[in-house]
């Protein structure tokens, strides 16, 4: 029997406060759906899905922030979930292409399919790849207004088939994954 996920209040009083850490930014008390942290108990006994909240993700990515904002850096998440940590790592480095490449579009366009092709990922559940995939590709569609016929659009949609790698993926393409050895700035864990 499915269990009612569990949730968490936007409003509760935020944990690190009591320890007296601010965080660098806590999620806006106005959520309409804010994301489960957790599905069921079976799958967090099976899988250890529990996931980030938001304020957690922002405190975490702030510490890196120079590779965040750096367009060209490689961000590896080995068990990403749904995506919370690499669609932010997403939307900070589009901010930076807005930031740098904002009135010019080719050049916008361009740095944000980069953006998403150096953000990877590994997942051991079928449906949570889809969904991390999923949540990225809408981050994307949205700042370049993307309508799904694009060939920006399906570019994107193949990059993150490709660095987005599930389980039964990675079974199949372990010995040719990456054709050289490739370094990440950062690898969250
Ligand atoms: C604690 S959750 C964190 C999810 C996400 N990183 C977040 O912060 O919201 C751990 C995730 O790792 C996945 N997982 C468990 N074992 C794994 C494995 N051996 N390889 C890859 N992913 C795995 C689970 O399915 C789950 O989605």
């Amino acid at each position: 029997m499915n269990e009612p996920p569990s949730t968490g209040s936007p409003t509760d009083p935020h944990p690190a406060e009591a320890s007296g850490i601010r965080p660098a930014d806590k999620p806006s008390p106005v959520v309409a759906h804010p994301m489960p942290l957790i599905r069921t108990r079976k799958r967090v006994a099976d899988h250890g899905e529990v996931f980030t909240p938001a304020w957690m993700v922002t405190a975490m990515l702030d510490l890196v922030k120079g590779e965040t904002d750096r367009l060209d850096s490689r961000v590896l998440e080995p068990a990403c979930g749904s995506g919370n940590f690499l669609v932010e790592v997403l939307r900070r480095k589009l901010a930076a292409v807005e930031a740098t490449y904002g009135k010019a579009d080719f050049e916008r366009r361009h740095y944000a399919l980069l953006a998403v092709m150096c953000t990877y990922g590994i997942e051991l559940l079928a449906d949570n790849i889809a969904e991390c995939r999923a949540n990225m590709l809408e981050v994307l569609a949205d700042y370049l207004d993307l309508e799904d016929t694009t060939d920006a659009y399906r570019a994107a949609s193949n990059v993150l088939t490709l660095n987005l790698m599930g389980a039964a993926q990675l079974r199949r393409r372990s010995s040719r994954l990456l054709p050289e050895p490739c370094s990440f700035g950062i690898c969250v864990a």
